[in-house]
């Protein structure tokens, strides 16, 4: 046996049944009860690492683990590649929703459904496989390799940043290699020029001291829940702007070449629309789907919770009332700035009569790819080599606030690979990830190691 290639060929099989189990154990970062599993998750894939021919080690953190795996025999004239991915999911509600059991992977039409198969645990896999399929069939690889698989991704890796800055000279590197993110169709791999950052908060409205009844109090005291209704419909203009004073101010228009390239791609908006299955779509005036997914910030309300939801009518006046609200942003916002303008904003329009506190979940600074012509050539022709496709460029209007942390931190640039398709319902009830890219996908990163050499 004498190359990696045919070396993944015969163990694809055997590859697949490992993944499963993989995907079994529930990583849920976010649920406390799940503590044991994140952490017999960072165990499995400590000893997969090392199986596949790494040097490992589980480094404890304040929260959960860090799995760090090295390979430095290509010594120290060649180059050093950061593989980073995270091991934790989402948690799994609505649970009734999912066709089969979320941590019982299943295969349906050519896509494997299980939580986590996507997002991220299948795609930090397959750069584990694309190692050892070059270890075990070579006994080396073209590059010295460092893979840093994090337990804290889905809550904002809150101990991440710490972990970097205290390990800049172990994870020095010359690029960082992240597969967290999808292709922009099935068959047309893709590098990602742009990620968006997030601002995520909790507001809270307290009215009255307890809960009254609105007959008895309705119209002489104010109703927290009519209160940040109101908030809320300040957020916005008639345009879909955001309507926070100062909130574009660091907004950097996206380039022309940019925005040809994003209308260039084969983008059917009738087939995003009947995806999603909304009644029609809807975004800021002036721009496309893509510009409003990829280059434009955005206001959501990811959560809404007040006064009575059970069944039948019950009059009540609540005493309070609370909101989760998130803003993804673009270049050069900043999540500490929006937080100013956002709390600046809430004094304005707060009405009289309730008090409005604001907590600060979590953020994360939004990424533009500085993809030198070395690393974008070396991507080309191992997803060309893999896929028979040449890659397109494509943003993305999700957040791994990570990216930017690694570039500014250790100084390298950072390329973004990811094989999952569009639809494949991260966080979301039949999260999947196809079968055809297990495959494609280790062959790519396999090609990529040594591309990159
Ligand atoms: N893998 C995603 C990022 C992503 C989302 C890539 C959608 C491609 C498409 C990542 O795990 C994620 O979900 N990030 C969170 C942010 C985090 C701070 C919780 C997100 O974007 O909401
Ligand atoms: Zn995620």
């Amino acid at each position: 046996m004498a190359d990696a290639q045919s070396y993944i060929a015969e163990s694809l099989p055997r590859w697949r049944e490992e993944l499963d189990e993989f995907l079994r154990i529930p990583s849920i970062s976010a649920r406390s009860e799940h503590d044991g599993d994140t952490r017999a998750t960072a165990e499995w894939l400590c000893d997969r690492m090392r199986a596949a021919g790494l040097e490992t080690e589980i480094i404890d953190t304040p929260g959960h683990p860090v799995v760090l795996g090295e390979w430095r025999g290509a010594g120290p004239d060649a180059k050093t590649l950061l593989v980073y991915g995270h091991y934790d999911v989402q948690p799994v509600e609505p649970l009734d929703e999912w066709t089969s059991a979320p941590f019982e992977p299943e295969v349906r039409d050519g896509r494997i459904y299980a939580r986590g198969s996507a997002d991220d645990k299948g795609q930090l896999y397959l750069h584990i496989k694309a190692a050892e399929a070059h270890l075990k069939a070579t006994g080396s690889l073209p590059v010295n390799l460092i893979i840093l698989a994090e337990g804290e991704e889905e809550v904002g890796s809150p101990n991440l940043v710490p972990f970097v800055e205290g390990h800049r000279q172990r994870l020095a590197s010359d690029a960082v290699i992240i597969s967290d993110s999808s292709m922009f169709a099935p068959g047309l791999p893709s590098l990602l020029f742009s990620l968006r950052g997030l601002a995520y908060f909790e507001v809270h409205v307290q009215g009255p001291a307890s809960d009254l009844h609105s007959g008895s109090y309705g119209g002489a005291v104010v109703n927290p829940a009519n209160a940040l209704a109101h908030i809320i419909s300040t957020l916005h203009d008639q345009d879909g702007r955001i309507a926070i004073e100062g909130f574009y101010d660091d907004v950097v228009e996206w380039d022309e070449a940019t925005r040809q390239a994003i209308r260039e791609l084969p983008f059917d908006r009738d087939e995003f629309q009947a995806s999603v299955g909304a009644s029609e779509l809807g975004g800021e005036t002036g721009y496309s789907e893509l510009e409003r997914l990829w280059t434009r910030p955005t206001c959501d309300v990811n959560g809404f919770l007040s006064g009575y939801t059970g069944e039948g009518a019950k009059t009540v006046l609540p005493a309070r009332a609370m909101a989760k609200i998130s803003f993804r942003l673009v270049s050069d916002q900043n999540p500490d700035r929006v937080l100013e303008l956002f709390r600046a904003h809430l004094s304005r329009v707060t009405p009289t009569g309730v008090t409005v506190t604001v907590k600060d979940l979590h953020g994360g600074h939004p990424w533009k790819a500085q993809l030198d012509e070395s690393l974008k050539s070396a991507a080309t022709s191992a997803l060309e080599r893999a896929f028979g496709a040449t890659p397109v460029l494509v943003g993305e209007g999700g957040s791994i606030p990570i990216v930017g942390e690694f570039e500014r931190i250790l100084e390298a640039p950072a390329l973004l690979i990811g094989f999952s398709h569009p639809g494949c319902n991260l966080h979301a009830p039949d999260e999947w990830f196809p079968v055809e890219n297990f495959e494609k996908g280790i062959r790519a990163l396999a090609y990529l190691y040594e591309e990159l050499a």
